[in-house]
């Protein structure tokens, strides 16, 4: 790798060929700068990482994701709490009820759709981080799909038909299917809140352009009639989250798993509502919105 490890060995293992890479040999409670770099460089090269057998406090936790830039203070969650008292950059995404019976986290138990977090935003968050504190023993699988691949997927035509279109993100719902706090629900895609980005994006370091698509849900291509906005984002989505562009991550206690919302989209499996399931997320924000790909 490179000459940032001089200083301290951070081996890579690719998660699948195209997407995401495990490091191995690392504790990011207590990296060195040449290893903070080397995990810096892995994630701008990968789209994603996993580091495995991790021991994180809340400190431990910001400290590590500052690394990467300033942190997004955490959504409201469902329930209109913060989730962890004097960290308000950790949200908690958890099925489990606090002693006083209402949900110490968000999104449930069930399935969280196939999305990018926060496209609704003019800068969505560059990065978001999963930690997990308690996991079930069957189900909550969390996929990652790599949109340079799913473009890449796209038949020419329907590729062509893309190339400099705007799709509006709706924010009306979560990933779960819950409602927004405070947000007017309007579930016509052309008339519903949203903010426009181009279909296809430039990769902000360099790298191959993406398919962005942020989620399906009152999706809409502008200036299209309804009808043909609807055929036509159904068409990409078939493409998009083929197995080959996805990795499925099996949760273990102490991974930490990180992706690039520029590049990347995921999902969660569902999984029984009477399991535990705890999990500390963070965000990184976003310094610019995503940039239209230059034409060919
Ligand atoms: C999410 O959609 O952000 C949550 C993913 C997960 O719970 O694994």
């Amino acid at each position: 790798m490179t000459d940032t490890l001089s200083d301290g060995a951070v081996v890579e293992r690719p998660l699948t060929p195209g997407l995401g890479v495990e490091l191995l040999g690392v504790d990011l409670a207590n990296l060195s700068e040449g290893q903070a770099a080397a995990v810096r460089d892995a994630f701008e090269r990968h789209g994603a990482i996993l580091v495995r057998d991790q021991q994180l406090g809340p400190d431990d936790l910001v400290g590590f994701s500052r690394r990467f830039g300033a942190l997004d203070e955490a959504p409201l969650m469902e329930n209109g709490r913060t989730a962890v008292p004097g960290y308000p950059e950790i949200y908690v995404v958890s099925n489990v009820l606090g002693a006083d019976g209402r949900p110490i986290g968000s999104l449930g138990s069930g399935e969280a759709v196939w999305h990018t977090d926060m496209s609704y935003l003019p800068a969505p968050p560059r990065a978001s981080l999963l930690y997990s504190l308690e996991v079930p023993p069957a189900g909550g699988d969390t996929w990652l799909c790599g949109m340079a691949a799913a473009l890449r997927a796209l038949p020419a035509d329907l590729r062509q038909a893309l190339e400099g279109r705007v799709i509006k993100h709706d924010g009306t719902y979560n990933s779960g299917g819950y409602v927004r706090a405070g947000v007017r629900v309007d579930d016509n895609p052309v008339t519903c809140e949203g903010q426009p980005h181009p279909a296809i994006c430039r990769h902000p370091a360099g790298g191959p352009d993406v398919l962005y698509l942020g989620r399906r849900r009152n999706a809409y291509v502008v200036g299209l009639p309804l009808a043909e906005s609807e055929a036509l984002l159904d068409r990409a989505w078939e493409y998009a989250c083929l197995p080959e562009n996805t990795y499925v991550h099996k949760w273990r206690v102490g991974d930490v798993l990180m992706w690039d919302n520029r590049v990347t989209m995921h999902r969660r499996d569902p999984f029984d509502g009477s399991a535990r399931r705890v999990m500390h997320r963070t965000q990184i924000q976003g310094a610019e919105p995503p940039l239209p790909a230059v034409a060919a």
